[in-house]
């Protein structure tokens, strides 16, 4: 068992904390944000994640996982047998104006660590950094340190997604640790021995290049499958049978090749855009990176563009169902949801929009005050000259669709996550646009 701290008690730093603890480590979790610790000391957590509720409860109860906002408690311990070896930063690193990754919460988050540390510990960086951060957070330490107490720095990337958080970690691919001290990365890898998986230790940039680099494949991937797709359009073939086919050649794999409204969440925009911003602040022209944001923004567009098709022209006083809020099932996330551009750019032309979505509508009404929920799917069709599936949701794969039919102004269905088979809903009368679906040019 290893004493951690872990700041910052986000996505990250609350799953990584929890399935620290569930490994039988004492971890404390350390937030700024007094009301989130409040409530995590309540059992209240700030995120839907499926399982989390269980495995914190669980462990708080077992008295190895506690939350504070003291940053002495959390590094140095109540007392010195509780002094933390290891500190995960794991705070946001969102996108600053240029599109650069903003720094501000790390560099505060280390300069804290630095003030308080009384002993020697690993500082172990979550965050999603641009390449050099940790040299940059040692010297951030240094400088900062009341008197010099060893440290080392030791980048820990997280490839967990979000919706399917606990099995990530627990069962992740593999875990990328870079230092310059091998030594420290060892240490590190030996917190992870639990889990068996493929342990990568590395030079602390090329583990933070790591992290960039199989974030912007990703998006990548999405990208290429949505224009793909939009060439299916064209030419009649059918972009879900494109990527089966595609997929089972194990060289490409069938992951990440659905076709839809394009990628959305608090990483992928943010990390693919500060990639792109590294190589062209050291002179590069990150061509590719380039083309796979642009396809990524033209996603919105085009399912408006559909929209109007099948209404015959102008938004203007048509009332739109927007089925789906998350930028993506399982989660109650919004950042950067594909479905909140959508709605702006509905409400742009005149365009009036209802909305619905399993989980994710208190966090809707926070973000967007004046955007009309309703209290079901069917709600949400209800009087709607069209219906517009945002996020692949079981239970809008599960939905009485001759209901839903019944209840609309007109049965017209854009489907931006291709849930639907395109002759079934167009035999029960509905006007429908999937992405990609060659069916429309037949
Ligand atoms: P988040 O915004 O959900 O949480 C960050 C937390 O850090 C907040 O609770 C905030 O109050 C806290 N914080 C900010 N400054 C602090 C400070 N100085 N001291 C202590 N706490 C502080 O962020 P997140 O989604 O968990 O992401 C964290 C990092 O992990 C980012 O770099 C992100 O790119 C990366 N990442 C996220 C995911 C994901 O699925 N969300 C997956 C992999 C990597
Ligand atoms: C993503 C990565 O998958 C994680 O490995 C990584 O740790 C994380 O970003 C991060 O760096 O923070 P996440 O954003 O939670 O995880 O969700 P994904 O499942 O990757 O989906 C991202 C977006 O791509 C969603 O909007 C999703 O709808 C979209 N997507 C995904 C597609 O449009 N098509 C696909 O085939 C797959």
């Amino acid at each position: 068992m290893k004493n951690i701290a872990v700041i910052g008690v986000g996505y990250v730093g609350l799953v990584t904390g929890t399935c620290l603890a569930d490994l039988g480590h004492r971890v404390v979790c350390l937030d700024v944000n007094e009301e989130r610790i409040t409530n995590l000391n309540k059992g209240i957590l700030p995120i839907y994640e499926p399982g989390l509720e269980e495995v914190v409860r669980r462990n708080v109860n077992a008295g190895r996982l506690l939350f504070t906002t003291h940053y002495p408690d959390a590094v140095n311990g109540t007392s010195p047998d509780l002094a933390a070896e290891y500190v995960f930063i794991a705070v946001g690193t969102p996108s600053a104006v240029d599109g650069k990754a903003d720094l501000d919460y790390v560099r505060r988050a280390a300069e804290s660590i630095a003030e308080v540390m009384d002993h020697p510990i690993i500082v172990v960086n979550k965050s999603t950094v641009p390449v050099g951060t940790g040299d940059w957070t040692a010297d951030i330490i240094k400088s900062k340190q009341t008197r010099p107490i060893k440290f080392n720095v030791v980048s820990n990337p997280e490839f967990l997604r979000e919706g399917n958080a606990i099995y990530d970690f627990m069962y992740p691919d593999r875990i990328v640790l870079g230092s310059l001290e091998r030594e420290a990365a060892e240490k590190v890898a030996q917190l992870y021995l639990p889990v068996r998986a493929t342990i990568m230790i590395t030079d602390l940039r090329t583990a933070e290049m790591i992290k960039y680099a199989s974030n912007a494949f990703l998006a990548t991937k999405i990208s290429f499958i949505n224009e793909i797709a939009n060439i299916c359009e064209a030419l009649g073939a059918d972009v879900k049978e494109v990527a089966t086919g595609m997929g089972y050649d194990k060289r490409i794999g069938r992951a990440f090749l659905d076709a839809g409204i394009g990628y959305g969440g608090s990483c992928f925009p943010k990390d693919v855009l500060a990639l792109a911003h590294m190589a062209k602040e050291r002179g590069r022209h990150p061509q590719l990176i380039q083309a796979v944001m642009d396809i990524n923004a033209d996603r919105r567009r085009q399912t408006v563009d559909k929209l109007r098709e099948l209404l015959g022209g102008a938004l203007q006083d048509k009332k739109i169902g927007i089925l789906g809020l998350a930028f993506k099932p399982n989660t109650d996330d919004m950042r950067d949801a594909p479905a909140l551009e959508v709605i702006e750019l509905i409400e742009a032309e005149g365009g009036r929009v209802q909305a619905y979505d399993p989980v994710a509508m208190q966090v809707a009404r926070q973000i967007k005050p004046n955007l009309e929920l309703t209290v079901n799917p069917y709600e949400c069709g209800a009087g709607c000259d069209a219906v517009v599936l945002m996020t692949e949701w079981n239970e809008f794969k599960q939905l009485d669709l001759r209901r839903l039919k019944n209840l609309m102004k007109s049965p017209v269905i854009i489907d931006a996550r291709n849930v639907y088979e395109p002759e079934q809903v167009a035999d029960m009368g509905f006007s429908y646009r999937g992405i990609g679906r060659g069916y429309n040019y037949r």
